[in-house]
């Protein structure tokens, strides 16, 4: 029998995948879940094949050129993939591979939590309950904002923005999105195209931010671009942290140019600004976009599904590099 190409997986992975893995795979794995550190991940790719990561590592220029030769193919469980330096593993030959499709709905379904929590306030009310500083039923209590009929701005329509648009329809809602490309008239389903990304501003009540990192979105929602939204509106970003110039969007939060946020990524996660701690008004999830078990499995059976195909030697299904 051929022996089993070999694996270094740098995080803990859900059951199911971790079963299908070692029937397949002879892999070096993570049972702590610890993050590695680069030294950690040379040492243990020692003799590997191809590494399994994830976007809680980082994949940069310095470590795919420390990796050692044996190295031909780098899966990552994710869809996005900024984690890792492209240009250097196109370098060292690596073909690159991620879980799109997967995860959209999962993603889009938070992205809906984020917007009823933050227009509710479910942050204020589920922290009154527990502290016991509810005091009754009021007419002006906690109000918040309807979501019915307002006008929802998506910047990025991929597939998660389509999802999110789709679920946003149920709630009446005006669709506006801002993408590189318009989609077609089916895809769009009436929703208005913003060829300039500043024009989709002013018309979004709500905001979700739902394209990837890249150098061209890096803190793309700062200060002046925070001016040009309508007072009182709502910024969901279930993307990536790096899109938003945090300290803009706290200053917003506090002097009340936004009426609250809705967060489920931030730049250097976990570590978030701290600011974000003490605001009542944003509502705050940890990475939260894909974790459901039916998820988190079908992105690791993809992730193993390319490297299945890589040591098959067929093309990669999810190539991105
Ligand atoms: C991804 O796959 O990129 C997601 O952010 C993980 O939840």
């Amino acid at each position: 029998m051929a022996s089993k190409p070999k694996l270094l997986v740098t995080r803990r992975l859900p059951p199911a995948v971790t079963e299908r893995l070692n029937a397949t795979y002879d892999a070096v794995t993570n049972a702590d879940d610890h993050i590695m550190s680069p030294d950690e991940v040379i040492e243990k790719a020692q003799g590997k094949d191809a590494l399994l990561v994830t976007p809680a590592d980082k994949v940069n220029a310095a470590l795919i050129e420390r990796l050692p030769a044996s190295v031909k193919m780098i899966a990552t469980f994710s869809v996005g993939y900024e984690h890792i330096d492209l240009e250097a593993a196109k370098k060292r030959g690596f073909p690159v591979s991620n879980t799109p499709d997967v995860l959209t709905d999962a993603t889009a379904d938070i992205t809906l939590l984020l917007m009823l929590g933050a227009a509710r306030r479910a942050y204020e009310g589920e922290r009154a309950v527990r502290e016991a500083s509810w005091k009754s039923w009021s007419t002006t209590y906690m109000l918040g904002v309807h979501m019915t009929g307002k006008r929802l701005g998506i910047f990025g329509m991929g597939r998660i923005g389509q999802a999110v648009a789709k679920r946003a329809r149920a709630f009446d809602m005006e669709i506006h999105y801002s993408n590189r490309r318009r989609l077609s008239a089916d895809l769009e389903q009436g929703a208005t195209f913003h060829a300039d990304p500043e024009a989709l501003l002013g018309v979004s009540d709500f905001f979700s931010i739902n394209a990837p990192a890249s150098a061209e979105t890096f803190h793309w929602l700062n200060a002046a671009r925070i001016a040009k939204l309508p007072d009182g509106a709502i910024v969901i970003n279930t993307a990536r942290g790096t899109l938003v110039d945090d300290a803009a969007l706290i200053a917003a939060l506090q002097s009340g140019k936004l009426f609250s946020a809705g967060l489920d990524v931030f730049e250097n996660e976990p570590n978030l600004n701290p600011a974000y701690r003490e605001l009542p008004n944003v509502f705050l999830l940890p990475h939260l976009g894909s974790a459901t078990v039916d998820t988190r499995n079908a992105m690791g059976f993809k992730a193993l599904d390319n490297l299945d195909a890589f040591f098959a030697g067929k093309p990669l299904l999810d190539r991105v590099v």
